[in-house]
């Protein structure tokens, strides 16, 4: 008997011996992406066999002509073509990009282990009744019972948690205490009747361009323990963070517009928390924020108009700490807003959040970290120090700016598949319903299938001179039929036009040049790379090999590329858990280099050689040219 164990700790076990893996998979319920239906054909059904890999049926031609030599090495194979041909015990491993369970909450993070030590802590006293003969007041008797928990440092009351000593302390002589320490303070900053609430919670926000995300965290345990996510209000005034600047660089009005939106968004956020949970927002007592730097300017209220004009300075750069009430976020009124440091310009502080969640500026190996979004952030550790870059990379890849583009909900054509002999497409939707349109990764997969079949050549044109009634020119466009009417939510065609392909050519020639400059910057070449962490709720769902194959990044082998989904937000969660990672992001901040590439004469350069699909210099992909040698001769 074969037993097929998988990486999640479920087994199959097969009496005959004749079931493949993905067959296995799927009667374990578990998700593997298999877009041709298991013929053998698209190639997204990848998976590693750990050990056992002797006990399967020898490697097929469609096998080879799928994986490239180093996968084959490494032990993947393709869980439709992979039966067990004698007995014993075969491990896989499913990769996340060929996982369907994947967790679509655009929210998850790596999750990283720190010690817990937040800033915030709650203590109960016993603080003694007014004696006649005595002349202190409420206030420095309260004092003088905190005067140990803050070690020697002097313990100041915050104001408050004066307002409650009237109606707190003449009630009872047991009260809890809020303390909030920092590098340069320890402050009450709250009492209440011991009983009231023993939960000490905090809030981790992200504040992206697109989207919001919230997390309640137990700061005792560290556990984070409810989620919500919105999109970021502010998009209704630009898609981009230069409309927003230019918007509230308009008017002083404008930008207690846009930061009183967002206030009001992360409130609702707060509420959706609340609700989930049971709790009151008046028991979150401390409040973590990362968000690039027009975000963090929007938010703290600061115009960030410098960010817009040459040489794109920020206002700020050191960590800001804020009362919750001065910026209008609902939590306990006497809780603070840290808001993350910033590196420079458009890095900001989600950067930092991401290199401290993936611990990037420990490794001593070069590595990069790619955080994909309407700006994309791009950090190079090269072995000993860190360099940053931003770029416009607009929203194609997350699906804005396309024909058929849509965000990455229900419907929307995820993964795609296109014959090479016939070229008929095959593509998979997100909850396996009628097609609406195309998201971030669907796009991706769709321009890399149509360069591997020669449907686009590497300077991104449609050939339209092939015979396929699946080419067609509309309105003087090419266009290619990705799926037809009779197949669609809608009734109409969802296409892959001319146009789409010059949008996502521009997306990721921003995003390779970017991360070119600050290789050669740093004398890093491709094979120095030992890993490449990609950030961002696209990221977490793009098919590593057909990002590679348009030349998104670096050609590395596939096995180095690590997804981290929304790390920025992981950031904001060790932040709020631990005191020692706020310094660590201040040091982060400060030994992280900025490249201001508006100012840097080689990108221009190298980003209209990144144009081409996957670079005006195919040698520098060898992966991508066996590849596509291989498909084209089938
Ligand atoms: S499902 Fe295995 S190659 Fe398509």
């Amino acid at each position: 008997m074969t037993r097929i164990i998988f990486d999640r700790a479920d087994r199959y076990i097969d009496p005959q011996n004749d079931t493949n893996i993905l067959d296995a998979a799927k009667r374990m319920g578990i998700g593997i992406s298999a877009v041709c239906g298991g013929k053998g054909l698209c190639g997204k059904c990848r998976v590693v066999v750990k050990t056992g890999r002797e006990k399967l049926g020898p490697l097929s031609n469609l096998e080879r002509l799928s994986l490239s030599d180093l996968e084959i090495i490494s032990g993947y194979r393709l869980a439709c073509l992979a039966t067990p041909v004698a007995e014993g015990e075969i491990f896989v491993k499913i990769p996340p990009e060929s996982s369907i369970e994947q967790q679509r909450l655009q929210v998850a993070g790596i999750e990283t282990i720190v010690r817990v030590s937040p800033t915030v802590t709650k203590h109960v006293i016993e603080v003694p009744p007014p004696r006649a003969q005595e002349s202190k007041s409420d206030a420095e008797r309260l004092i003088a019972a905190c005067s140990t928990l803050s070690g020697t440092r002097e313990v100041k009351l915050g104001l408050n948690a004066l307002t409650l000593v009237p109606t707190t302390l003449r009630r009872s002589g047991s009260i809890t205490v809020t303390l909030y320490e920092n590098s340069d303070t320890s402050e009450v900053t709250w009492i209440e009747e011991t009983g009231n609430s023993d939960l000490t919670l905090g809030l981790a926000v992200d504040v992206g361009t697109t989207k919001l995300a919230a997390y309640l965290l137990n700061l005792q345990s560290g556990k984070t323990i409810a989620v919500a996510s919105s999109l970021n209000p502010q998009i209704s005034f630009g898609d981009d963070v230069i409309s927003r600047i230019s918007y509230t660089s308009r008017d002083a009005k404008n930008l207690r517009q846009l930061q009183g939106i967002v206030v009001a968004a992360i409130n609702k956020l707060i509420h959706d928390l609340c609700d989930q949970t049971a709790i009151e927002a008046s028991q979150i007592s401390d409040v973590a924020v990362v968000g690039n730097t027009a975000m963090h300017h929007l938010l703290l209220g600061i115009n960030p108009k410098s960010l817009g004009l040459s040489p794109y300075r920020p206002s700020v750069t050191s960590k800001v700490i804020v009362s919750s009430k001065e910026i209008g976020i609902r939590v306990n009124p006497g809780a603070y807003v840290y808001a993350f440091p910033i590196i420079g310009g458009f890095v900001g502080g989600d950067a930092v959040a991401n290199i401290l969640a993936t611990q990037l500026h420990k490794l001593s190996a070069p590595a990069l970290l790619i955080d994909i979004g309407t700006n994309t952030e791009v950090v190079l550790n090269d072995g000993s120090r860190l360099t940053s870059c931003s770029c416009a990379s607009g929203p194609a890849l997350e699906g804005g700016c396309i024909e058929h583009g849509m965000r990455a909900e229900t419907g929307a054509i995820e993964r795609v598949y296109i014959d090479p002999e016939s070229r008929e497409p095959g593509y998979t939707t997100i909850g396996g319903a009628p097609a609406r349109g195309i998201c971030g990764s669907g796009i991706l997969d769709a321009v890399a299938c149509m360069l591997k079949t020669g449907i686009v050549d590497s300077g991104g044109r449609i050939a339209t001179t092939l015979s396929t009634p699946r080419i067609r020119v509309r309105n003087r466009i090419a266009e290619y039929v990705l799926a037809e009417a009779k197949d669609t939510a809608g009734g109409i065609n969802i296409t892959v036009t001319q146009k789409d392909v010059q949008s996502v050519q521009l997306a990721k020639a921003a995003i390779f040049a970017a991360t070119s400059i600050l290789m050669k910057q740093q004398g890093i070449n491709s094979a120095d790379l030992q890993q490449i962490f990609l950030a961002g709720a696209f990221g977490t769902y793009i098919d590593p090999q057909s990002a590679l194959i348009v030349g998104l990044y670096p050609d590395i082998p596939l096995d180095r590329i690590r997804f981290v989904g929304n790390s920025a937000g992981s950031g904001a969660r060790i932040a709020l858990i631990s005191r020692e990672a706020r310094s660590e992001a201040e040091q982060i901040a400060g030994n992280t280099e900025y490249v201001e590439l508006a100012a840097n004469r080689g990108f221009q350069d190298e980003f209209m050689r990144s144009l081409y699909l996957p670079h005006k210099n195919p040698e520098i992909f060898p992966t991508v040219r066996q590849i596509l040698s291989r498909s084209r001769s089938y």
